[in-house]
């Protein structure tokens, strides 16, 4: 069977409404399975319509190269552990960089052969080589990061922001006299050249600010993608690469505005790459007029409590207590206590970071509240308990006009009777700024890693409290 032209457009035409769903869908976690569905379909449905279209070659290769890639495609998702998803987003994306490069170069060799090249050709493929290389290297750049391979660090040197706009501005110029001429010293200085600012662009990028990069790289490989549909004439690549575009910039503003920093801050900056020099502990808390709790004082207020809402943070993925979390919550229903999550929008480091843990936990979503939703409830809640958050829960950033997180919404958790703070020492989180609410009269520290903790309170519920 093979399709006509108007047939697979009518299909790339459903996989494109499919992908639109799935973005939709992709918006809320109780939605979130669905979206993959469509995605899925709208994905099938775009490749069957490819296969079986008038220009495929050679069906032998296809089944060959798409079986390696199903296979190791496979084992990644069997084998990747959650918290390892960005680094595993940006491998993806790098790709997706090659891959636009290589179709540009492919394509550059056949036109060149048949003698049908014409300038607007050659700047298409420009666009596809240039944004599909920068994308590669940054994404092999950021996995390293994020995978511990090259230091989180910045790394920056005097001058390196002029050497990027000397790469970038001989590589514009390279792919002019490419689209002009069809020069293929032009094409290969310039593919090089653009390998070469993907590295230098996110090298002074600290490991932490590396989520909003990512979804910046995530948008350049939908722009690589939309290239690739120019220089394909194919409609779909061209829609898609547009949606990954878009939702991706977006995303990465979104992320920036919740953290109070503009993208320039963040694609210069270098920000809260090192938490390290705090001090610790018990000791330094007394001295600095902190209290701190025990797993007792916790549960005694919480057991008899009409609500307590939960706020996790950071420090909940790295302790993974969602499980811990999720078994407090059902032995404090099951005492008639009423127990919400209060999610903010950067809790983590990642987009729906949070979120995702909870889910993970079989935590119900009807417990699992926004920031704007929730906020209005600690006011009547007798205890937040916060689970390894800090600058989301941050008064400074309603206070403190010279702190850097000045500006950013924060979670209302000090409005509840209670508050206790989980957390294993007096190190402040990301931002690297100190908490005003650990100073606060109705606040305690319940020193320790927030899983051991948490199941702290699960055995005295379990055992009957204090
Ligand atoms: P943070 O402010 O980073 O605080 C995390 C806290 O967790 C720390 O104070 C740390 O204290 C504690 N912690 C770490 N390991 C722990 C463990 N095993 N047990 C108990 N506590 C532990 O986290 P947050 O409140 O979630 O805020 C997120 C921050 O990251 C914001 O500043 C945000 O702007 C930034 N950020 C977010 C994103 C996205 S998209 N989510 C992206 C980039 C940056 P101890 O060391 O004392 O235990």
């Amino acid at each position: 069977m093979e399709l006509t032209m108007n047939q697979q457009g009518a299909a790339y035409l459903i996989s494109a409404v499919l992908f639109i769903f799935a973005l939709k869908g992709l918006t809320h976690p109780a939605t979130a399975r669905r979206g993959n569905l469509f995605g899925m379909l709208g994905m099938a449905i775009a490749l069957a319509a490819t296969l079986l279209g008038t220009e495929v070659q050679d069906y032998l290769l296809i089944i060959m190269a798409g079986s390696i890639g199903a296979v190791i495609g496979i084992v990644v998702a069997l084998r990747i552990q959650m918290t390892a998803m960005p680094q595993l987003v940006a491998a993806l994306h790098s790709f997706v960089g090659m891959a636009a490069v290589l179709v540009a170069i492919g394509t550059f060799i056949n036109r060149a052969q048949a003698g049908t090249l014409n300038a607007l050709l050659m700047g298409e493929l420009s666009a596809g080589v240039v944004i599909g290389a920068i994308t590669f290297t940054g994404s092999v750049i950021a996995f390293a990061k994020l995978q511990g391979i090259m230091s989180g660090a910045p790394i920056k040197f005097k001058g390196q922001h002029l050497l990027n706009a000397a790469i970038a501005a001989v590589t514009v110029l390279l792919a002019v006299e490419f689209a002009l001429t069809g020069d293929v010293w032009a094409l290969i200085l310039m593919t090089l050249l653009a390998f070469a600012l993907g590295g230098t662009l996110i090298i002074p990028i600290g490991g932490a600010d590396m989520p909003v990069i990512i979804s910046m790289l995530n948008s350049y490989s939908g722009w690589a993608a939309a290239a690739t549909g120019f220089t394909l004439h194919n409609d779909l690549l061209i829609i898609v690469g547009a949606l990954v575009g878009f939702s991706g910039a977006i995303l990465s503003y979104i992320m920036c505005r919740a953290m109070n920093r503009s993208i320039i801050n963040v694609v210069f900056g270098g920000f809260g790459t090192d938490s390290s020099g705090g001090d610790s502990a018990g000791a330094v808390a007394a001295e600095k007029g902190v209290k701190s709790a025990s797993v007792e004082d916790a549960v005694y207020w919480m057991e008899d409590a009409n609500k307590v809402i939960i706020v996790p943070g950071y420090g909940m993925a790295v302790a993974q207590a969602q499980h811990a979390l999720k078994e407090m919550m059902e032995l404090l229903e099951a005492r008639d206590v009423e127990v919400k999550f209060a999610i903010h929008p950067v809790a983590g480091r990642m987009p729906g970071h949070m979120n995702v843990l909870l889910a993970e936990a079989d935590i119900p979503y009807d417990h699992v509240l926004e920031m704007d939703e929730i906020n209005p409830e600690f006011q009547g809640a007798d205890v937040a308990l916060v689970v390894g958050a800090n600058d989301v829960v941050n008064p400074a950033a309603k206070e403190d006009a010279s702190s850097p997180i000045y500006g950013m919404p924060i979670l209302e958790a000090g409005k509840a009777n209670q508050v206790y703070f989980l957390k294993r020492s007096m190190r402040p989180g990301y931002s690297g700024v100190d908490n005003l609410l650990f100073y606060q009269d109705n606040t305690s520290l319940i020193f320790g890693d927030a899983k051991d903790t948490i199941e702290g309170i699960v055995g005295a519920l379990k055992g009957g409290g204090h």
